[in-house]
């Protein structure tokens, strides 16, 4: 297999050259420069895994963009009020990442005018979203102001959206009290998988005015194909156990949404008296044509296998070498460009109660 991502770790290079040849220029004790260094590489390492994970999320946007389910899309573009300067959307999304959503609400035309809260725990990708916010205005003669208060204006003539960043626990966020019901739209885009939909549905519902909507999109549902087929049974065993590895998943002591959230929202929605105004499917299909995948695929290819192998490596139903092997074709297969990767997702509109 090819190396896949050289810049990843070469760009930290010359400042882990630095620091070794600092430390050992310092003449300290030998166990502590040991200590030392151990920290330097671990430091390296931990940036490569951010790294690789804010090219995760860049590369997923133009496969997002096709799974995107256009029905809801334009449901939601008819049930959402106008916006204008003289009414300003307030628009919160959990979970944002890197911010492509929101450039996609802006290039797709859905958003003008409005106020847009983004919400996330990591502060990598927040610091990435306010980075790559500057830059993608740039690009588009959008006029770009970072303001006080970890806010951000984005202005045209026909578009001024302010943006806030905001680096938070969605739990932490939605349990805190009496923020009112004040946000026009909730969004969540490939998040709810991730946490307890029982209790984050019903406090988003809480945040959301009267009759407001919530836009939940790329809700993972339970199937996940990889063709060309290797080996029957081998490839069915390894999607089933990666399903159920989603199911066991416990972060921070919380169940999370699992493999199923899709259909579960259905249910978790039913107990909020909220209605589903629109609902389709969002499959991710990633497939090579004219023998390339589009824009990054191909990294986002790698860093799903990369994820099922870290999830599965060692695990006892699997024979390990037949899985080793299993992982090393298919990245060799994204590597030929003959990998054709399907993943089941579904995409809700919502309106919440009076
Ligand atoms: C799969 S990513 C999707 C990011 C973005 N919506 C996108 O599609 O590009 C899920 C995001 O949710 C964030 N996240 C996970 N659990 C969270 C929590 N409890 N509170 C806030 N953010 C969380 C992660 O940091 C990550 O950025």
């Amino acid at each position: 297999m090819k190396n896949r991502s050289p810049q990843f770790s070469l760009n930290l290079l010359p400042l882990r050259f630095f620091l070794v040849l600092f430390f050992h220029r310092l003449k300290i004790h030998p166990r502590l420069n040991r200590l030392l260094l151990k920290r330097i590489m671990e430091f390296d390492a931990s940036e490569t895994q951010q790294q690789r994970y804010v090219r995760y999320l860049s590369s997923k946007k133009s496969v997002d963009d096709r799974a995107l389910n256009k029905y809801v899309w334009v449901s939601l573009s008819e049930a959402l009020p106008k916006n204008s300067p003289a009414s300003r959307l307030k628009v919160l999304e959990l979970g944002a990442g890197i911010g492509t959503m929101l450039e996609r609400l802006v290039d797709w035309k859905l958003l003008t005018f409005a106020e847009y809260t983004a919400v996330d725990s990591d502060a990598n990708s927040v610091g990435e979203f306010r980075g790559r916010m500057a830059r993608w205005a740039a690009a588009r003669g959008f006029d770009f102001s970072v303001r006080p208060k970890n806010t951000a204006l984005i202005r045209t003539q026909e578009v001024e959206i302010l943006i806030k960043f905001l680096q938070a626990d969605v739990y932490d966020l939605l349990s805190r009290e009496n923020t009112g019901r004040q946000w026009d739209l909730g969004i969540a885009h490939a998040f709810m998988d991730l946490v307890d939909i029982g209790v984050v549905v019903p406090q988003f519902c809480n945040f959301i005015r009267p009759a407001g909507l919530l836009y939940l999109t790329l809700n993972y549902d339970g199937e996940t194909i990889f063709l060309p087929e290797l080996h029957p049974t081998l490839d069915k065993l390894i999607l089933q156990l990666y399903n159920q590895s989603m199911d066991d998943r416990i972060t921070d002591h919380r169940i999370t949404g699992g493999s199923q959230t899709g259909r579960k929202l259905f249910g978790s929605l039913m107990t909020v008296d909220a209605s589903v105004l629109a609902a389709g499917g969002s499959d991710w299909i990633v497939f090579p044509a004219s023998q390339r995948y589009p824009e990054d695929e191909s990294s986002f290819l790698h860093y799903i296998l990369d994820t099922i192998h870290t999830e599965l490596k060692g695990h006892p139903a699997l024979d390990q070498t037949a899985f080793e092997s299993w992982i090393q074709t298919r990245h060799d297969q994204v590597e030929s460009a003959e990998l054709i990767f399907i993943a089941k997702n579904l995409d809700l509109l919502v309106r919440v109660s009076d």
